[in-house]
């Protein structure tokens, strides 16, 4: 069911300093910091031949990753986001299966603009998971 890894999402204390280490220690291409105030975070796109980096900020005060950087001051890996052709089917799949489905189970519009679920990370290893449909 799932396909591509769309990305990989990094929570960081200080964003200027963790682009400083993709785009200078480790080569890659960065983007400038963009702001999304209704999903509570600033990004970072770190653009890798097969998939990408998202670097986090918490933005605001009712930031869903505020108690997350909390508890991991020095960042940490927040999520991974898989990539599916249908969303819904993915979600009643998903459930058929037993996997919880985070909120009410309908999807919203996530970072780039496509509807995107999220997973309990009980049912996947311990690892917070998103899908998102492409
Ligand atoms: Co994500």
């Amino acid at each position: 069911m799932i396909g591509r890894l769309n990305h990989v999402a990094i929570v960081v204390p200080d964003l200027a300093a963790a682009a400083d280490t993709y785009r200078q220690t480790l080569g890659a291409k960065v983007s400038e910091p963009l702001p999304l105030p209704d999903h509570g975070v600033t990004t970072v796109f770190v653009e890798l031949p097969n998939t990408k980096i998202e670097l986090l900020h918490p933005l605001g005060e009712k930031s869903p990753i505020a108690k997350f950087l909390q508890r991991n001051p020095d960042g940490g890996m927040h999520h991974l986001c898989y990539e599916v052709e249908d969303i819904l089917a993915a979600r009643d799949h998903l459930q058929a299966q037993g996997a919880r489905v985070l909120g009410d189970g309908e999807p919203r519009e996530g970072a780039h603009g496509k509807p995107v679920l999220f997973l309990h990370p009980k049912d996947f290893c311990g690892t917070l998971v998103e899908i998102e449909q492409v």
